[in-house]
């Protein structure tokens, strides 16, 4: 699988506002359409109100292609249920800072599978409380609507943490990418690329577009 750098631009659809009665061909126009990773949000109804689905959906859209899967999961105790996210085929997980367990120790679990480690903080977290972590991640995600939604509009005071995140990478020389979630479309992704981050996740402006490549071309173009 290619190598991504924090200087490539990755789209990312959202499974989360796809037709789930008909996942996998939901996932493979999302791949034609040009989507560069899948983005599949994980919900307990308990960190986050709602609920979506768990590692049996990852299994089952990692059997039906080979596309990048960033998994996202919005759940209370990431430690616990992170051999099954491993097991079912996820390239990149990310846990939130806010969720209650040992977080470094969580990310080295991740890594030690082989696996991606990202890191994700909500809206309202500031970045302090990530920054001790930032040399033990590959992705930092910056949360632009408060988790538990699709279809939520995209908060622009989050950019300052995505600036300042971007200058705390080159000041301490690492490579870790930045992701931006909730409320992504064309649009705000000027915002959010122009205060740094290269990994857009966009569910509704995606998958509920009229036509998914104008979309994800749009993206590209933004
Ligand atoms: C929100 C999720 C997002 C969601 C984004 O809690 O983490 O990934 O799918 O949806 P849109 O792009 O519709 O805001
Ligand atoms: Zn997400």
């Amino acid at each position: 699988m290619k190598r991504w750098t924090h200087s490539d631009r990755i789209v990312a659809p959202s499974v989360l506002a796809a037709d789930f009665s008909r996942i996998a061909e939901e996932c493979s126009r999302a791949i034609a359409a040009g989507g560069d990773w899948l983005h599949l949000d994980v919900m307990d109804g308990h960190f986050v109100e709602n609920i979506s689905f768990g590692p049996a959906m990852v299994e089952a859209i990692h059997a039906t292609n080979d596309i990048f899967l960033d998994v996202h999961l919005m759940i209370t105790n990431p430690d616990r249920y992170l051999p099954q996210f491993l097991k079912a085929g996820a390239d990149l997980i990310s846990v939130h800072v806010e969720a209650d367990h040992d977080l470094a120790s969580t990310l080295a679990e991740i890594r030690k599978a082989g696996c991606l480690a990202g890191l994700a903080f909500n809206p309202a977290t500031p970045l302090s409380e990530v920054e001790p972590f930032l040399d033990q991640i590959d992705l930092l995600l910056a949360m632009t609507v408060v988790p538990g939604f699709g279809g939520q509009s995209f908060m622009p005071e989050v950019m300052p943490k995505v600036e300042e995140a971007v200058r705390l990478r080159s000041e301490r020389a690492l490579e870790f990418h930045i992701e931006v979630d909730g409320g992504i479309d064309p649009s705000t992704a000027v915002a959010a690329s122009a205060a740094g981050a290269n990994v857009l996740v966009a569910g509704s402006s995606t998958f509920k577009a009229p036509d998914m490549s104008a979309a994800v071309r749009a993206f590209r173009d933004a």
